[in-house]
Formats: structure tokens, sequence, C-alpha cells
């Protein structure tokens, strides 16, 4: 028999509790602790089985000395380790544009940690690339770890990289509170996410939002015919889809072109318009039954501006239906992952400004986030006087 020694496809990555390897030909990544990576650091082809057992044996806890020869058959069973055949080598050393590929398929995995291991060594190998700091941000806010996401994002910007997304992420993770998420954030975030928004949204993070808000509407004026209906951040048209059956006329109205576009192929507006939603408001003409906003107006801070404008498009008795994410501060907050949450009590001195009479303020699922659900509040307001 020959020596072992470790995968020539192999590529290792020294971490503060040992190893992690990855095999991109079979896709296995493995972990190591400090033992084990003392034995792969030492498996380069020139030991035998019995002299690895002779060198790491003796650091090993009392008896555990055999586990050497067992830890090596369970390498060369799984990969980690091929017999040398006389030949010696160092481990492989991945590429900056491969660790960084690495970094963000475990983030989308919601490997955080692994990806955190492939992208800061990407940032050690190549601390001038911009997209190894973007690559370990995006993996610490897979991992929940703010601080370290910060400072990556920080780094990533000080590239010299124009980036609106991560300029307001930062403001977000730094505790500021811009009054809403810029518009060219609004615009770039959603035109790189519309290809896969409906699936990503059904299919991963189980979106129940627009049915809801749609029973909610239903719940209190049953189901109407003839409506003028205006839908504001209607993206590609999932709330749009429940509420045509109303409508006698369907505006939908957008930040993002692509969004926009997808919209359109549905079919479903009779008029859709890429303008921001404060704007729009006050300068279009035309007065709507029923203004729905859903997964929107967690893009806003202050709702005082988006609950007056719609309180001047609204006929008498028209309704203004819209989803926000709850929370518990007052009145509302920007967190970490860039959106903002509102407090109820926030949504009642809007409508109260706005000359609007809330008619239900109600909790319940939105979505899922990082696998934990979303709580939203689901409000009706309406403007006084008779439909
Ligand atoms: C999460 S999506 C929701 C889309 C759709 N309502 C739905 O339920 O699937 C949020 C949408 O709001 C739009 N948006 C955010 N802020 C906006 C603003 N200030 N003006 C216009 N559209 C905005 C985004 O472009 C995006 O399409």
């Amino acid at each position: 028999m020959t020596n072992p020694m470790l995968n020539p496809a192999v590529g290792t990555i020294a971490t503060d509790e040992g190893y992690v390897a990855y095999n991109p030909g079979s896709d296995r990544l493995y972990t190591m602790n400090g033992q084990g990576a003392l034995i792969a650091e030492l498996c380069d082809g020139s030991r035998s089985v019995d002299e690895l057992r002779a060198l790491v044996g003796p650091l090993l806890p009392e008896g555990q000395s055999a586990d050497v020869g067992r830890w090596i058959d369970d390498g060369i069973d799984t990969g980690l380790l091929v017999w040398a055949d006389g030949s010696t080598g160092a481990p492989r050393e991945f590429s900056t544009g491969e660790l960084i590929n690495l970094a963000i398929r475990f983030s989308e995995y919601g490997s955080g940690q692994t990806a955190i291991v492939f992208a800061k060594r990407a940032t050690e190998v190549n601390p001038e690339d911009p997209n190894a700091w973007h690559a370990l941000g995006r993996a610490a806010g897979t991992a929940g770890l703010h601080d370290l996401r910060r400072d990556a994002y920080e780094k990533y910007l000080n590239c010299g990289v124009e980036d609106p997304v991560i300029f307001h992420q930062l403001a977000a993770l730094r505790g500021d509170s811009p009054p809403r998420m810029p518009d060219d954030c609004v615009r770039m975030t959603f035109d790189n996410f519309s290809p896969v928004y409906d699936k990503r949204m059904r299919d991963q993070l189980s979106y129940q939002a627009p049915e809801r808000l749609q029973d909610l509407i239903r719940s209190e004026m049953g189901d109407a015919a003839g409506l003028e209906i205006l839908d504001i951040g209607c993206g590609t048209g999932l709330v749009g889809i429940g509420l045509k059956g109303w409508a006698a006329g369907m505006t939908g109205i957008d930040l993002s072109p692509k969004m926009i576009e997808l919209a359109r192929e549905r079919g479903i507006y009779d008029r859709l318009e890429v303008a921001e939603i404060v704007d729009w408001l006050g300068q279009a003409q035309g007065q709507f039954d029923l203004i729905a906003s859903c997964d929107c107006l967690i893009y806003f801070g202050d709702l005082g501006p988006v609950a007056s404008g719609a309180a001047r498009r609204l006929k008498p008795g028209g309704l203004f239906g819209f989803s926000v994410e709850r929370g518990e501060r007052y009145p509302f907050e920007l967190t970490p992952s860039g959106r903002y949450t509102h407090h109820p009590e926030h949504v009642r001195e809007v409508a109260k400004q706005a000359g609007l009479i809330v008619v239900r303020l109600e909790e319940g699922f939105l979505r899922n986030e990082l696998g934990l659900p979303v709580t939203g509040l689901y409000a009706l307001l309406r403007k006084p006087g008779d439909a």
C-alpha cells in the first residue's frame, strides 16, 4: 500500500476550528477539527499510515492513536484522501474567483458560516477585489453577523464601487434612518430581483400577503365589481391578479421598469407607469375606489406622505388597503434587512393626519425570511363620505 495524500482536486482553507476542504469535482464539503486538520496537513504522500500514526498518536488523548488509521480510511472512502502512488504534493489553492463563487453558493444555500470561510479567504487572497468584500458581507448577512457584514460592506464601498443598494444597507447597519429607501436603490434591487421574483416569493418565502390583503378588503366590501383600482408598488402584478375581477379599470405604478415589464406581460392592468409613489400620488389626476399596496410600504419609514397622497386620490368612501412589517419600535425602524418595520400606532396616527378612518388593522403572516415567519400588519383605511 502506498502513502495517503490529500486529493489534489480538494482545496483547503484553515479556520479557527481546523480546516474546511471542498472538492469542486464531487461538490463535497469536508469540515475538520484541529486533529483532522493536523492529520490532513501531514498527508502529503511522503508518509505511510504507520508513520502518520507514530507522529500524530502521541498528540491524541490516551488510547486514541488507532483513530488515525480510521480517520485515513474514512478520508479515502469519502474522497478527501487518495493513495499517493509515489507522488507528493501540496494542497490545491482556490483562486479568488472560485472562493467568491463558493461563498455566493453557500450563502444561497443558507450556509452562512461556510460561506464566510470562503469569502474571508477571498478577501485575504485579494483584498483589492470588491467582489470578495461583497461576498463576505452577504455571507455575514446570511449568518446574522451584522458587525462583520457592516465592516465587509464598508470595505466593499472603499474599493470605489458605486452601489446604491449596499449604500442603503450600510445606512441600515449603522442605525441611520433615511426617510425611505432611495429610488436608485429600489430600482436596482427590483430590476435585479425581477427575473426570479415570483418564484422566489411564492416557492421559497411562502409569500401570502396578496391573498391576505384581498381577504381583508373583501371582508369590508364583499366581492365588488366595476371599481377603479390603483396598485401602488405593483411589482410583477401578484396583487393585481386577485383584484382584476373587481376592476373596471386597473392602474399599476412601480419604480422598477423590469417589474413593470413583467406586470405588463400578465395583461391585467389597463395602465402601467414607472413612477415613484409619493410623486405620482401628488401629481396624477383621477380618483380611485380602491388603492392597494402589498409588501411595498416596507420601503418607507414615515408612512405619512403615502397616506396623505392616497387620501387625495381616493373617492369619498374609497378604501386604502396595505401591508407592512409589524415592528415593536415606535414609530418605525429601518432594520438590518434594509426594510422598515412599523408600529401599529404609527399607522393609526398617519391615517388620522390624512383624514382616513382605520377600518381594520390586523396582524398576520406575510412571508418567511431566513426560514422564520415575518409578521405583518394588514391595514384597511377608508376616506369618509358616501361611495
Ligand atoms: C416586494 S415588491 C411587492 C410587489 C407586489 N406588490 C407584490 O405584492 O408582489 C415591492 C415593490 O415596490 C416597489 N417600490 C418600492 N418603493 C417604491 C417607491 N418609492 N415608488 C414606487 N415603487 C416602489 C418596488 O419596485 C417593488 O416592485
